[in-house]
This record gives C-alpha cells, sequence and structure tokens, in this order.
C-alpha cells in the first residue's frame, strides 16, 4: 500500500474535473444515512470551487500510472476558511473527505488532509479543524494521528 501513496499526488480541482469531482461525491453521500443535500447542491459546490471570489476550495487525490502515464482521481476534499472572534486570522473548516473503497488504507486520506494543513498554512488560516460522527471508527483511525480530538459538542438548531 505504500507503493500506491507514492503515486498519488493532491491538486485542487479545475473546471474540466466537474464529473470525477461529481462521481466520488456521490460516493461519499451515499456513505450517509438519509442526509440533509439542497437541490442543485452539487453543481453550487464546483461553481464556488472554481470561482476565485469564494473561500471554499475542493481538492482531489490523483493517482497516477507510471507505465501509461494515465491519471485516476480517486479522493478529494472539500475546505473552506472563515472569521473567528477568537483570533485575528481566519479558521479552515475541512467540510467532506473521501477515498474511493479499493484505494483505503493506502495513506491517501492522509495525503489530503496534509495538503489543507499545508494550504491552510499558507492561506495564514492554520487552525484546520473538522468533526466526524462518533461511530465512524475507520475515519478516527486516521484523525487520531494527524489531530487532537477537541471536548466540544456539537448543537444544531431544530430542523437544520
Ligand atoms: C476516512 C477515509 C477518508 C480514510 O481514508 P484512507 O485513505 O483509508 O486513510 P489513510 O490510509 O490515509 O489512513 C488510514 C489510517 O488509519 C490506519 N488504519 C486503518 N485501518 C486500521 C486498522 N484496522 N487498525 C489500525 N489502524 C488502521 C492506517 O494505518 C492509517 O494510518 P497511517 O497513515 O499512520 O498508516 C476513508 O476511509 C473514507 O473515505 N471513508 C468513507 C467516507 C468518510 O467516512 N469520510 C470521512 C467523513 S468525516
Amino acid at each position: 500500500m505504500s507503493e500506491l501513496k507514492s503515486n498519488v499526488f493532491v491538486r485542487y480541482v479545475q473546471a474540466e474535473d466537474r464529473e470525477d469531482w461529481v462521481r466520488l461525491w456521490r460516493k461519499f453521500i451515499a456513505t450517509y444515512e438519509n442526509p440533509k443535500l439542497a437541490d442543485g447542491i452539487e453543481k453550487v459546490n464546483f461553481d464556488r470551487f472554481i470561482d476565485p471570489s469564494v473561500k471554499m476550495w475542493s481538492a482531489l487525490a490523483i493517482l497516477k500510472d507510471e507505465t501509461t502515464g494515465t491519471e485516476k482521481a480517486i479522493g478529494f476534499t472539500d475546505f473552506f476558511t472563515h472569521p473567528s472572534t477568537w483570533q485575528t486570522e481566519d479558521k479552515t473548516y475541512l467540510n467532506d473527505l473521501f477515498v474511493d473503497d479499493e484505494f483505503r488504507v493506502g495513506g491517501v486520506g492522509r495525503k489530503l488532509i496534509e495538503f489543507v494543513y499545508s494550504e491552510a498554512d499558507k492561506m495564514g488560516t492554520p487552525a484546520v479543524y473538522w468533526n466526524t460522527d462518533h461511530f465512524n471508527h475507520r475515519a478516527q483511525l486516521l484523525y487520531t494521528k494527524v489531530a487532537y480530538l477537541s471536548h466540544k459538542r456539537i448543537y444544531k438548531r431544530e430542523g437544520y
């Protein structure tokens, strides 16, 4: 599996990646029971990623076949920055993370998080955070290695 990691790189999505991003997004959403998604959200999301005036981005993990030179998108992460009353610089929220089933436990998820860390550092918004379901043990096997577990709980307004 370490072989997989060395053939994978992460880069921001470009306009021509829409189909690949949607394909992976749908697989990601399929991992949730009854996700509450707005109508047309796929288009809205991707339009935001490629709009330089919106501080929301997506990056793809690309597997490169060294012999044929072909490239395949096998994972993605979406993130955005926002202000905080507790610090002068913006924070970075890692909204989505996904690696296609057959490529998991090969270091790709870690690479995607490290990409967000590195871009957040460059933007001057190094405080990266995210949340996960308490029962998502698989994701947490990775998260405990790249982050610390906050003691905060998330409350939500009823109906949202
Ligand atoms: C969560 C997810 C992105 C992780 O991607 P991944 O490519 O498998 O992650 P990685 O291979 O980089 O990291 C997995 C880590 O967990 C560890 N791990 C995996 N299975 C393990 C096991 N059974 N026992 C111990 N450690 C294990 C690996 O050793 C690895 O750590 P390392 O980097 O130190 O080697 C992927 O499982 C996924 O897409 N899941 C479905 C969507 C999802 O849940 N997304 C997160 C929503 S918050």
